[in-house]
């Protein structure tokens, strides 16, 4: 594997050996000194168009961990506002001897472009446009996995039932969720007004329903989408008052879930928008261990890219 750029790069095969290697890289984070030799002398940029505190700092926490060096570029204070071009700041950061870039782009297609651009190095996703968020799906299925079987269920993805809640139109991290669930068995339903699909549907591997109230009482996992407002050019809901009363999880449509169902969301989270402040802190939400697992993840994502014959010991 040179990039991951898309979840469809890694197929189902791709996916179960970075969830069977993330395993590996969570026993690391828990020692007393989370860090292996694996990739020392290897350098991983942060190449982000785009704000992120999540991605941005989850990748340069797996890079330290792994005794990668890093070089974080944040576009508001770098030579782009000279003028600098896409394509001569990936040559120079390559010209510093990047091995790794992780990029983050408003425009989909970016890491794909950075990918013909780099020379060599390997690039990682952290999220293009409206298209794709790959690891934020991994470190999901990986989530999912792990939660259930802490709570002694099964732990597979074969045949569960995956609700996913809100804003599909504009979120990358629907279309890898969608992906990444359905290549593992799940059985996805996009749950949203018609205005928050995107117009065609053809090929989703998904049911879709307008009504949440009785897709949450027969789902195993809800997973909530934010109100991209940012993306929104245009009023897509009469307000979020109403949204909220439809679409949101409130702490009374927290209810009708299973026991045992788990509450998943990418965060940055919108508290009283799409899901409510006591039901962020229920214990079926794992929302505080999506970003935990993100670290291994990440980890075991660069570990495959960039060091697969190093050495995982202490
Ligand atoms: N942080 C995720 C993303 O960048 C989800 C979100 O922003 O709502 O796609
Ligand atoms: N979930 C996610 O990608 O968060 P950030 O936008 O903060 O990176």
């Amino acid at each position: 594997m040179k990039h991951l750029l898309s979840i469809a790069d890694l197929g189902t095969d791709g996916i179960e050996e970075v969830l069977h290697l993330t395993d590996s890289f969570v026993e690391v984070s828990a020692r007393p000194i989370p860090k292996v030799p694996a990739l020392r002398g290897k350098t991983v940029v942060s190449l982000f168009y785009e704000d992120s505190t999540r991605t941005r700092l989850s990748f340069e926490t797996a890079a330290k961990r792994l005794s990668a060096d890093t070089m974080t570029f944040t576009v508001g204070s770098s030579s782009v506002n000279k003028g600098e071009s896409l394509r001569d700041t990936v040559e120079t950061l390559r010209a510093m001897g990047a091995d790794a870039f992780v990029v983050r782009h408003g425009s989909a297609g970016v890491p794909w472009q950075v990918a013909a651009w780099s020379a060599g190095a390997s690039v990682v996703n952290g999220g293009d446009g409206w298209h794709e968020h790959p690891t934020q799906a991994l470190l999901d299925c990986y989530t999912v996995r792990r939660a259930r079987a802490e709570r002694g269920l099964d732990p597979a993805l074969a045949g569960l039932r995956v609700a996913i809640v809100g804003d599909v139109k504009h979120s990358r991290v629907a279309r890898s969720n969608v992906l990444a669930f359905a290549a593992l068995g799940a059985e996805v339903t996009l749950v949203a007004p018609p205005t928050l699909l995107p117009p065609d549907l053809t090929g989703w591997p998904v049911e879709v329903s307008h009504d949440l109230d009785t897709t949450l009482a027969k789902c195993d996992v809800v997973y909530l989408l934010r109100m991209q407002l940012e993306r929104q050019h245009e009023a897509l809901v009469p307000s979020l008052r109403e949204y909220t009363a439809r679409y949101g999880l409130t702490s009374g449509r927290a209810r009708l879930l299973a026991d045992d169902a788990l509450v998943l969301h990418p965060g940055p989270m919108n508290r009283g928008v799409e899901i409510a402040g006591d039901v962020a802190t229920h214990p079926n939400a794992v929302i505080t261990q999506q970003v935990a697992n993100g670290v291994a993840v990440r980890m075991a994502v660069l570990f495959l890219l960039l060091g697969a014959g190093g050495d995982l010991g202490g």
